[in-house]
């Protein structure tokens, strides 16, 4: 991954010169890479996936403001018009004309369109929140039927529960649906949804769960369970807030994988990173190479469009400065989104090089466990690796990612995959796997060559 990434960089080195070039002879297309794309929408789609803008009808007669959604992008959130409290702000009387502003242009573009969101504790009509249990779940139902049924055969990707989850963990306590429904709300919302529109995909989305840790191992845990039980769940959303308080993690493409690796589809469903200059721009590289690199992630969404409407207005977090100016940012999300059509196919690496060394991290749950280990090259570049992780008594691998793996249980190796076996001198790279039972204890050990 590390040299990808330097690969990565020269190129977009490459293209940005011949932009340079171009661009003082008044030819300013991306021409020299015939097929690179000029919008977002267009780079994302000659990638298989969609790349939408969070959307406020509020907004919508600025005529900026809509002529760069529509040009920009093929996807599409309305930031707030389907929240509880706008489009059901009293017992059963919806209010669907804000969100409709929003849907009828994208349908008319046939953009993705992701419904935001069903459940949530948050934005909540007043009325909800004083009902008892028995009164809550029926109104939850009925909310469920009626927003979904509205937007039936319309909407890519439903919300259905958001922000279930506390940072430990454990469920967030604060939410009614959880205190007066208990543990089982989210299940009976994932079912009443799929019998709402079978069409769309189901998604639970949160924050803070863009890397491997106590929030994200629960509602990881969630997912496989719902997946072991049938319950209908398809797709996890990852809202990828992030600023210097809480930067892009390093597991992040990996913690997608892992998720990926339920058979689940994963999104980036509210990106923002707030910076400036060459460092936001290379945090959006970093976010969207991951979402590249994983065959599930099926589409990224920027929360917002130019950073004065950003609900972070002062962390500049978006791709269009507040004059709808193409921010660095911008210029990295798209060569980031062209860049792949450049590659050439990858080869495995000849096996020969110097020495390596393994190092496993184990995040362990009750009856689960997800490694993540991390092979470094010593002073001499690693051309093709083995490394052999020697697992407790009792503990079973079910899936893995990044690296190819014989066996799952006691000693099982795993050998690097195409874009990950050439490490220069004292560089990683990173490959992860799941399991059940006891993980922590494992050992390794790495051969290279
Ligand atoms: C935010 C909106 O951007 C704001 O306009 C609104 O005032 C508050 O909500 N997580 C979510 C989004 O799931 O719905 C939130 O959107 C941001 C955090």
């Amino acid at each position: 991954m590390v040299i990808k990434s330097l690969r990565t960089t020269a190129r977009k080195v490459v293209v940005v010169a011949a932009a340079g070039a171009l661009a003082a002879t008044g030819a300013i297309a991306l021409a020299g890479t015939a097929d690179a794309a000029t919008t977002l929408g267009a780079a994302a789609a000659a990638r298989g996936k969609y790349f939408g803008a969070a959307v406020s009808a509020g907004h919508l007669g600025e005529a900026q403001y809509t002529s760069t959604w529509t040009t920009e992008f093929n996807g599409v959130t309305p930031e707030n018009e389907m929240k509880w409290d706008t489009i059901e702000p009293n017992r059963n009387q919806f209010n669907f004309s804000p969100a409709d502003q929003i849907t009828t242009q994208a349908r008319g573009r046939s953009m993705t369109i992701r419904g935001h969101t069903l459940v949530w504790h948050s934005q909540l009509a007043g009325w909800v929140s004083g009902l008892d249990a028995t009164n809550l779940r029926s109104a939850m139902v009925n909310h469920i039927n009626g927003v979904m049924g509205h937007y039936k055969g319309q909407i890519y990707a439903w919300d259905v529960v958001n922000e279930a989850f506390a940072e430990n963990g454990a469920r967030r306590s604060e939410s009614p649906f959880q205190q007066k429904l208990g543990n089982g709300y989210i299940e009976e919302a994932f079912r009443a949804a799929r019998a709402a529109d079978p069409a769309a995909k189901l998604c639970y989305n949160d924050y803070n769960t863009d890397g491997q840790n106590a929030k994200s191992n629960g509602v990881f845990a969630m997912v496989q369970d719902f997946k072991s039980r049938g319950v209908p769940i398809d797709c996890v959303g990852f809202q990828s807030h992030f600023n210097s308080a809480s930067p892009v993690p390093s597991d992040y493409q990996a913690n997608l994988a892992r998720f990926a690796s339920l058979g689940v589809d994963v999104q980036i469903t509210e990106l923002d990173i707030e910076g400036s200059g060459s460092t936001q721009a290379n945090n959006y590289t970093r976010v969207l190479n991951a979402c590249l690199a994983v065959s599930r992630c099926t589409g990224i969404t920027v929360w917002g469009i130019p950073d004065k409407y950003s609900w972070r207005a002062s962390g500049t977090p978006l791709l269009f400065d507040s004059n709808y100016g193409k921010k660095a940012a911008y210029t990295a999300a798209l060569n980031a989104l062209n860049g792949g059509t450049t590659d050439p196919p990858p080869e495995n690496p000849p096996p020969s090089g110097g020495a390596c060394t393994a190092t496993v991290t184990t995040n362990q749950w009750q009856d689960g466990f997800v490694g993540t280990v991390r092979v470094t090259a010593g002073s001499a570049q690693v051309n093709g690796w083995t490394v052999t992780v020697t697992l407790p008594t009792g503990a079973t691998i079910t899936s893995g990612w990044n690296a190819n793996r014989s066996g799952n249980i006691g000693a099982v190796n795993f050998t690097n995959v195409s874009f990950n076996g050439s490490i220069a001198p004292g560089q990683s790279v990173e490959f992860g796997y799941q399991g059940t039972g006891t993980g922590s204890g494992a050992t390794t050990s790495c051969a290279a060559g």
